[in-house]
């Protein structure tokens, strides 16, 4: 299993992680991805996703998805989707939204609370896992496709 592992020691740490990820994708995968994020409430999945909407070329606010399922930013070519699928009473609601548009080549969509989404969202190029480590967070960022191995490569190097 090719994984990274890092200790987060503030918010400014989570979303420079975020941000990294982002120059990643734009600069050395140059393709679309999809990542899980995974934990507790308050773990820092909406702010690593922030960093990494606001590393993708984003200038305004980042709103948490909670209420509406999907933020999308257009940040051509590339676009961003924020799913947060915590919410999510059924998952036939996707189906209902068009999930299948919005995963391509030039998208990039991160998702919190992926295991809501049922069978309806495509697997993941990499799964991100946050945990509470005292006042600090733990990530890892682990592959799941060959995509999500050379991004791990990356954030090793
Ligand atoms: N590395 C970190 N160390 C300590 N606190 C953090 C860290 N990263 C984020 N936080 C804080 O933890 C909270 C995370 O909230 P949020 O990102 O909304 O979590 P989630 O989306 O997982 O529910 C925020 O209050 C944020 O300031
Ligand atoms: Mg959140």
């Amino acid at each position: 299993m090719n994984q990274y592992q890092a200790t987060l020691v503030d918010e400014q740490a989570t979303i420079a992680l975020g941000s990294t990820l982002a120059n990643i994708i734009k600069n050395e995968l140059n393709h679309g991805v999809v990542a899980y994020l995974n934990g507790d409430l308050g773990a820092g999945k909406t702010t690593l996703t922030r960093g990494f909407v606001q590393g993708m070329g984003h200038s305004g606010h980042v709103k948490s998805p909670t209420y509406t399922l999907v933020e999308p930013y257009e940040l051509t070519p590339w676009q961003v989707y924020h799913f947060d699928l915590y919410r999510l009473a059924d998952p036939e609601e996707l189906e209902y939204m068009g999930i299948r548009d919005y995963f391509n080549e030039t998208s990039c969509s991160f998702i919190e609370w992926p295991e809501r989404g049922g069978g309806m969202i495509p697997s993941a190029d990499f799964i991100i896992n946050l945990s509470y480590c005292g006042e600090h967070r733990e990530v890892e960022v682990v592959a799941q496709s060959a995509l999500g191995d050379k991004l791990v490569n990356q954030l090793k190097a």
